[in-house]
């Protein structure tokens, strides 16, 4: 099949790759004319496993192309996908204009057979006013006639950053959403070619599919954290807990790692447009309210132990482990490791940050107290307490003979929990992770 994809950041441009790859014909489209010379010349505009490699090797293949222009390719698609960026509005909803105003261009230009899909995460109901902006675009540019032939399917996205390519070709299912037959075999032809159940629904339950599934696995996340906290209290073990509670398959083993919270730009912002599309159908969800607010709190918590045990920040040299929002990525949006380099910050410490990747992005979220060092080991010398905020498995492997000799005082807070079993006190460290009363024990 011809399909378009409009907007090239993580979404679009690892679907666009999965789709070449699965043997359909991909234009991306972006306005920004920098990352198409880049994307042309086979040079990804951020970090993502295998994205390169599916790059070149689809370009070689000529099954992939990129260009500025909707106006130029759009006559040849069967499928237009839109995967532009939806920022959160200063009051928590999602920026939708960028959507809006691909809808508008598309339905300036379309006169054909096409089926339109918003891989943005959007509020329930988008879709819909999505095909209207068209179909309205449409009859403005005297195609009056032709608005039937443009349908929109929903077809929610489940990729993780760090994890996108495997994600695409290795889905635990896909949620189609649409309101005709025809429809559905439009988006089963896309898909075809990867082996995951398909699970077809109405379009506004395939939005809301995306958000409930985000919404559960955020409350995994807190709820775990709540009874982190309580073990910090009672003397138990987090780990050994979520060991316990994970093995019984109606809850599972995942995401349940306790920690500083969930950051990124899917959880917070997906809980929070949840809540609110509730709200503004007169329904409090008391249960969401909860979620955001423990994982909220969870950084506070985090930081007022090591600030008790410091006796304070100011002055205080603090190495800092991580900046991206999780390991394997460059990507900095709602990082909670760039809000604690923040406070920390303002607190009065002098904070020595390392990232394997998104140093780089991070930048320009970091006051001038917050210095980038080349190692994790360099960003120890002279501290008072190493934080460990980032779950980079990479850690794991860092000479912690070498941060020891480094640091002041050897004093290790870890955030993630990803360095519980190392052992880390038979090495001269006092260790504290979270909910974890005794490290080196689980494994
Ligand atoms: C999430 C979902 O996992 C994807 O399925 C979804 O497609 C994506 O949002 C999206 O809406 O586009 P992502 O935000 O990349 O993906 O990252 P996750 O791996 O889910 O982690 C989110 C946050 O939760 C991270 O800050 C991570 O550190 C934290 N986390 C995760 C925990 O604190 N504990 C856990 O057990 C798991």
């Amino acid at each position: 099949m011809n399909i378009v994809m409009v907007g090239t950041g993580y979404v679009g441009l690892a679907s666009g790759l999965g789709f070449a790859k699965l043997g359909h014909r991909v234009v991306c489209v972006d306005i920004d004319a920098s990352k198409i010379a880049k994307l042309e010349l086979g040079e990804p505009t951020f970090f993502e496993p295998g994205v390169p490699e599916t790059l070149k090797e689809m370009l070689e293949a000529g099954r992939i192309m990129f260009t500025t222009s909707l106006k130029d390719v759009v006559d040849e698609a069967q499928v237009v996908i839109i995967a532009v960026g939806t920022p959160p509005l200063p009051n928590g909803q999602a920026d939708l204009s960028f959507v809006y105003k691909v809808a508008e261009d598309l339905g300036a230009l379309l006169r054909h057979d096409c089926v339109v899909i918003v891989k943005s995460t959007v509020p329930v109901g988008t879709n819909r006013i999505v095909l209207e902006k068209i179909q309205r675009a449409m009859q403005e540019a005297g195609h009056d006639e032709a608005t039937s032939r443009v349908r929109i399917g929903s077809v929610p996205e489940f990729l993780r950053p760090g994890y996108a390519m495997e994600d695409f070709f290795h889905p635990a299912r896909i949620i189609l959403g649409a309101d005709d037959e025809e429809t559905f075999s439009v988006l089963d032809r896309l898909h075809a070619g990867l082996e995951a159940p398909r699970v077809r629904m109405s379009i506004e339950s395939a939005e809301l599919t995306k958000y409930a599934a985000n919404a559960l696995l955020a409350t995994k996340i807190s709820f775990i954290n709540e009874i982190a906290n309580i073990a910090d209290e009672v003397g138990a073990d987090v780990r050994e807990v979520a060991q316990g509670v994970g093995m019984d398959p109606r809850l599972g083993p995942h995401f349940l790692n306790a920690g500083i919270g969930f950051g990124g730009m899917c959880f917070p912002k997906d809980v929070s447009a949840l809540h609110q599309i509730a709200g503004t159908k007169g329904y409090e969800c008391k249960l969401l309210s909860a979620v955001i607010e423990v994982n909220s709190r969870q950084r506070e918590r985090f930081l007022r132990k090591v600030e008790h045990d410091l006796n304070g920040f100011k002055g205080k040299r603090i190495a800092l482990w991580g900046l991206a929002f999780k390991g394997g990525t460059d990507d900095v949006r709602g990082s909670i490791s760039i809000d604690i380099a923040q406070r920390l910050a303002g607190r009065g410490a002098d904070v020595y940050a390392f990232d394997p990747k998104a140093m780089d992005r991070a930048k320009a979220y970091l006051p001038e107290n917050v210095k980038l060092c080349s190692t994790a080991v360099d960003a120890c010398e002279g501290a008072d307490a190493l934080l460990v905020v980032t779950e980079w498995p990479e850690f794991r492997e860092v000479s912690f003979e070498a941060v020891r000799e480094r640091m002041i005082d050897p004093r290790i807070y870890d955030g993630r929990n990803l360095l519980t079993d190392l052992e880390l006190e038979k090495k001269g460290f006092s260790y504290k992770g979270v909910g974890v009363c005794r490290p080196g024990r689980h494994s």
